[in-house]
């Protein structure tokens, strides 16, 4: 597997495999590679001759007091992880090859950004949707496979995609849990052993919502 840092080497490989006729499937990770990650690169393997995996945290995704300092980052480790599953490249650019100093565009996906986790993280839907545009610009796949645990951020993904016409399929792949049902997330390594004790109480409880609504429970429904 090719390490790449530069968006016209990118578009050399992508443009020869396309020219061969090759399907081409992204995966886009901020790295920390884990499980969840390993899962969707399978996924988008099955479904395309060429797997391609982004790496880049992204600057613009990160609000005042978040972790961007401190987010786990370990690219030899991801590298190999990465290849040990098979992915054909990783595109692993610079913060100044996807922002160059005088970068002055946004990609805004107003209504779908505004509630839930985008409620008390403003700017941080803007800042997805910014990057993920910018990756599908650059490789011009035929799918992009994103986790559906971060299910809002799949949804404004798929509205900028059919907004703008981008020629690419989003395809959403399903949550990857620990034995105790707890999401795998790079940032799982941030809880400390009390919270990861009561952590999978989120999935239990949405299990629990999920039966009560499935049996008719439709006041719950409403208020969910
Ligand atoms: O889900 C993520 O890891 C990031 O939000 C993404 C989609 C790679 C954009 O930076």
């Amino acid at each position: 597997m090719e390490t790449l840092r530069k968006v016209s080497e990118l578009r050399l490989y992508t443009g020869r495999w396309r020219a061969k006729g090759l399907s081409i499937g992204l995966v886009p990770t901020m790295g920390a590679i884990h499980d969840g990650h390993l899962s969707l690169v399978k996924y988008a393997q099955a479904r395309c001759d060429k797997v391609i995996v982004t790496m880049f945290v992204n600057s613009k995704q990160f609000g005042k007091g978040e972790d961007i300092d401190t987010y786990p980052a370990d690219e030899m480790r991801d590298t190999e992880l990465l290849a040990e599953t098979g992915a054909d490249l990783l595109f692993a650019p610079s913060q100044s090859e996807v922002y160059p100093p005088d970068f002055d565009t946004c990609v805004t996906v107003s209504d779908l950004s505004a509630g839930l986790c985008g409620a008390y993280r403003p700017g941080h839907f803007e800042g997805v949707a910014t990057v993920v545009t910018k990756l599908l610009l650059q490789s011009m796949p035929d799918i992009a496979v994103f986790g559906e645990k971060d299910y809002q951020q799949l949804l404004v993904i798929k509205r900028l995609v059919r907004d703008l016409d981008i020629g690419v399929q989003i395809v959403g792949a399903p949550t990857i849990r620990e034995a105790d049902g707890l999401a795998v997330s790079s940032r799982n390594v941030y809880l400390t052993l009390d919270e990861r004790v009561i952590a999978p109480a989120l999935y239990e409880t949405l299990c629990g919502l999920a039966k009560t609504v499935a049996d008719g429970g439709a006041e719950c429904a409403v208020a969910c």
